[in-house]
């Protein structure tokens, strides 16, 4: 199994975009209505919000491959921080996903250290992310990767207010 991560330009726009909706879908239906999945998935995963958020100078979309196919993304983002991360310099986790395929395989982890490095290199000193408290994979990941509990807030999935969990750790 050969592992390339990379970063996602415009032109994986239309890759990305079914990508996204595969790997959030696979992840969630189980647990949630359908129509707030839907709800969700109608507005996030256009091809002309993923074109969008891939041209956003604030954010960085790191592509793994194996074997010279997509098998999952990260996106991360520079933006302003909630006041519950503490931390200096943060830059957040916004999302990371791998096909159901290559859970436990090493995909994961290899895509959560290019998000240390990344953020690293781009000069942040903390990482932080948010992920729903029943995501009980998630959080035992997160966990592992030295994540603590920092905060909470709200998710909304379609008419769901789910409780998320903000994590945090530092990057030296
Ligand atoms: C989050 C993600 C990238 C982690 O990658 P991964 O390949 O699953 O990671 P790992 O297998 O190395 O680690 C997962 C850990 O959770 C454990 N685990 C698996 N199922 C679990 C469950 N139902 N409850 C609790 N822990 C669980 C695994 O045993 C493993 O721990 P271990 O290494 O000590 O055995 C991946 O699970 C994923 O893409 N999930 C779907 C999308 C998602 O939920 N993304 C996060 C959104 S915030």
């Amino acid at each position: 199994m050969k592992i390339n991560i990379r970063y996602a330009r415009g032109e994986d726009a239309v890759m990305l975009t079914a990508l996204s909706a595969r790997t959030f879908y696979d992840a969630f239906a189980a647990n949630n209505a359908p129509e707030n999945i839907k709800a969700y998935m109608d507005e996030a995963f256009t091809l002309e919000k993923v074109t969008s958020e891939l041209a956003d100078p604030l954010a960085v979309f790191l592509l793994v491959e194996v074997d010279g196919e997509p098998a999952g993304y990260c996106k991360l983002s520079g933006d302003q921080a909630p006041d519950c991360i503490t931390g200096p310099s943060p830059m957040e986790i916004k999302r990371l996903y791998v096909e159901q395929k290559y859970l436990g395989t090493g995909v994961g982890p290899a895509l959560m250290q290019s998000c240390l490095d990344e953020a690293l290199s781009r000069g942040h000193r903390t990482i932080y992310l948010g992920v729903w408290e029943r995501n009980d994979r998630a959080v035992a990941f997160y966990l592992k990767w030295g994540f603590s509990k920092a905060g909470e807030q709200i998710f909304q999935m379609g008419a769901d207010a789910q409780t998320d969990w903000l994590m945090e750790r530092s990057l030296l």
